[in-house]
């Protein structure tokens, strides 16, 4: 065999003519290998991929000029290239600046070690992948493609972050904010329905007073115009056959996850711990109701996750895992621990003993009052999912206090401009106003 080997590293997640060019150019050269980056790769620097890896192989080997397709399971393409020692590497021209400009010099380096060479191809014009996101989600999703999401998530980022949204405008903001730094890109990965902060933005305590019904209507609207998977906060869950048709009704609508919090009785916010009157259920009846709303689900992909309140509720840190172990024995797809002391101690102490529970499923918390803890000491940790859970309704509440006190301090509305968005900006702010 003496045609030169070629390696192309690449996602190809929305194959374009940008991609079929440099495959072209690369099998002009020698053989060509496609390392594929992962969803785990993906996931790490981007987003998670519309396809999953399976999908996205078989695109890509049928593609005329494709050798072979091997998995690349970092961004880092040296583990790949020590392996398979390419003669090149062929890449678009457009990793000198930005997020790939170190993975570019460490392609080179790499391949000096046996001569090889980078070949790089001019960047295909015309052709942007950020407006063939934008169109994607224009397009929207579908309640299968959303609900499967959520474990597609667990399984390829090291941790996953959800914040809370409570209407449609909350829901866009979850959707679309996105930073860009040193880190590369950060954004949301999901929406948490939370009990509270919806219960707050209809006047009512967080109580299950808002009935699943009302919850629903307010799911519909942040369906409507979001993509992101959803966790709902299904408090108690309520009476065990009850919680059978909840189940049912958020599959249906593509929701991913229902986490249940072990408290029977009226339920009370968990941030009030031991302040006020709260019972926890017995492990049997919430194992009970634990089974009862996984053998209600139609497809396996819903998830029901299990929310220890052993904690908030001073009963210590053996109940808690003795709960952790009944939970998951019984099928719960997830756990959530809760705490609300203002230290992380408590939940690092759970964490340590949690990983060592035998098929342990993914762990979720809620750093509310704990806030200092950063999510690579979490992830550290063993944490799977991070929920901030409320941060959207107390930012908004106290800017609408003082614009609402202002007005009646000065009796016009002049100086509460500066806090305010233009109405030009209200107008724009969702697409298909004009
Ligand atoms: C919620 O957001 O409604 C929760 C989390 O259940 S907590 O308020 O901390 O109990
Ligand atoms: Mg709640």
């Amino acid at each position: 065999m003496n045609e030169k080997q070629v390696y192309v590293g690449m996602s190809a997640d929305l194959v374009h003519p940008g991609h079929l060019n440099i495959i072209k150019k690369a099998a002009e050269i020698g053989e060509v290998t496609i390392g594929l980056l992962t969803d785990e790769a993906i996931a790490r620097y981007k987003r998670l991929p519309y396809m999953p890896y399976e999908q996205r192989r078989a695109v890509v080997e049928s593609i005329k000029g494709v050798s072979r397709v091997v998995p690349q399971e970092n961004l880092d393409y040296r583990p790949n290239l020590r392996r398979y020692r390419p003669d090149y590497v062929v890449h678009g021209d457009d990793w000198k600046e930005g997020v790939q400009k170190e993975v570019r010099q460490q392609v080179i380096d790499a391949l000096q070690e046996w001569g090889g060479e980078l070949v790089e191809v001019p960047y295909t014009e015309g052709i942007s992948s950020t407006a063939l996101n934008k169109a994607i989600k224009e397009i929207g999703t579908t309640p299968d493609v959303r609900r499967s999401k959520l474990a597609r998530l667990l399984k390829a980022k090291p941790i996953v972050r959800l914040l809370e949204a409570h209407n449609g405008l909350t829901g866009l903001i979850v959707e679309n904010v996105s930073v860009n730094d040193d880190n590369g890109r950060a954004e949301f990965d999901g929406i948490w329905a939370s009990s509270l902060t919806e219960s707050t933005a209809k006047g009512k305590p967080d109580i299950e007073a808002v009935d699943v019904s009302s919850r629903v209507t307010t799911l519909n609207e942040m369906l409507e115009v979001t993509t992101k998977p959803i966790v709902f906060d299904a408090d108690t869950g309520g009476k065990i056959e009850h919680f059978q048709f909840t189940v049912r009704t958020l599959e249906r609508l593509g929701v991913s996850a229902a986490i249940i919090e072990d408290k029977t009785g009226l339920k009370k916010n968990s941030l009030f711990g031991t302040d006020v009157e709260q019972t926890q259920d017995s492990i049997g009846n919430f194992c009970a109701k634990i089974r009862a709303g996984r053998a209600a689900r139609v497809t396996d992909e819903f998830m029901v996750i299990a929310r220890i309140e052993s904690l908030i509720l001073g009963r210590g840190m053996e109940d808690a895992l003795e709960r952790a172990r009944a939970y998951v024995e019984a099928g719960a797809d997830g756990i959530l621990i809760h705490s609300r002391s203002p230290e992380p101690d408590e939940i690092f102490e759970f964490c340590d003993g949690y990983v060592a529970i035998p098929d342990r499923v993914p762990l979720f918390v809620v750093p509310t009052s704990y806030n200092q803890v950063t999510e690579d000491e979490l992830q550290a940790r063993g944490v799977n999912a991070v929920i901030y859970a409320n941060h959207l309704i107390r930012a908004a509440y106290p800017a609408m206090m003082e614009v609402a006190s202002s007005i009646l301090s000065n009796r016009r509305s002049a100086e509460a401009d500066s806090r305010l968005m233009s109405i030009k900006d209200v107008i724009e702010l969702i697409p298909g106003g004009k």
